[in-house]
């Protein structure tokens, strides 16, 4: 369901166990680069842990997205496929011809490439796009870890061809970084923000004027103005789908950013009272944002 969140506020419910921690501005394109080329594929491989708990949700919520948008299905450049090549392996429609994966750091890279023999997985930057008259250019859940997007959406807008497409879709949180500097250049100089005790690849809520704000709230905003930043890009959808299925149990399941939690009906009744929570019985809700742009 388009513009849809997950009946239960994950975030209001980890709030009480989260931590805060202050960020400093980095917005040098080559010290982020610097850090990405060499950080540990611990983090993109932990993603894998909790989106194998729904991954039949995903793959149909991408194969939704495909033919609700028209989405091409041959020669396209997925940027940042990380050290699983989850998006090609898993997720994608399967009946698309060329993809491409591009990522900036080589072990992960390495990884990929054992994990996935057959794949297409060459190194490179979104920051410094090299293709022409591309038909599509998307990322899961790896243009938030741009400096700049507003530079990396121009790169993006640059390699397209006309009437070609932008996907993103971020499932995980996204990183600190880009929601940093884009409240930054909003004059919002907030820099603490809130999250699990043991950090795995961002935390969830910045603290804005004492509010906590979920840091997916912040980067679709980000995403959104970059491109609209852009003359030959129209921004087409820029919104949260949410796939509501049974799974069959005495539980409600969500999936909302990576956050994975199966909530059983005793504890669900903390929630409110059975008529209130009675309809997530037996369901499971997954959440990602998707973002899609047409050029002119
Ligand atoms: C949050 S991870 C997501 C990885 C993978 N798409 C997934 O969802 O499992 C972001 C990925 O983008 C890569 N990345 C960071 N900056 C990049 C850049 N400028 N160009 C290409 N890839 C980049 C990182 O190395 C990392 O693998």
């Amino acid at each position: 369901m388009k513009g849809v969140r997950p009946s239960i506020d994950v975030y209001k419910v980890l709030l009480p166990s989260l931590e805060a921690r202050e960020y400093s501005l980095v917005e040098d394109r080559e010290a982020i680069e610097r850090h990405y080329r060499g950080e540990p594929i611990s983090c993109t491989t932990g993603f894998e842990r909790n989106r194998e708990r729904v991954r039949s949700s995903l793959v149909n919520l991408f194969d939704d997205i495909w033919e609700e948008y028209g989405l091409p299905r041959e020669n396209i450049i997925e940027y940042g496929s990380g050290a699983t090549g989850y998006y090609d392996a898993f997720l994608r429609p399967r009946n698309i011809k060329n993809w491409l994966q591009i990522e900036i750091n080589p072990t992960a890279i390495a990884e990929n490439r054992r994990r996935n023999p057959r794949a297409n997985i060459v190194e490179g930057s979104y920051n410094d796009i090299q293709y022409k008259n591309v038909p599509m250019i998307t990322g899961l859940s790896s243009f938030d870890t741009s400096e700049n997007l507003y530079h990396a959406m121009n790169q993006v807008a640059t390699a397209l061809e006309s009437g070609g497409y932008f996907l993103h879709v971020q499932d995980v949180r996204p990183g600190v970084t880009t929601v940093l500097n884009y409240l930054h250049k909003k004059g919002i100089n907030s820099k603490t923000f809130l999250g699990p005790s043991k950090v795995v690849c961002g935390d969830m809520l910045a603290v804005i004027n004492g509010n906590p704000v979920p840091t997916v709230d912040i980067f679709r905003d980000a995403l959104g103005d970059a491109i609209k930043s852009q003359p030959n890009l129209d921004l087409v959808e820029n919104t949260y789908f949410t796939l509501i299925e049974s799974n069959g149990k005495l539980t409600y399941e969500v999936y909302d950013a990576n956050v994975y939690l199966e909530i059983p009906l005793h504890n669900l009744l903390s929630f409110g009272d059975i008529d209130e929570v009675g309809h997530l019985i037996g369901r499971r809700e997954v959440c990602v944002l998707a973002t899609i742009a047409r050029k002119k």
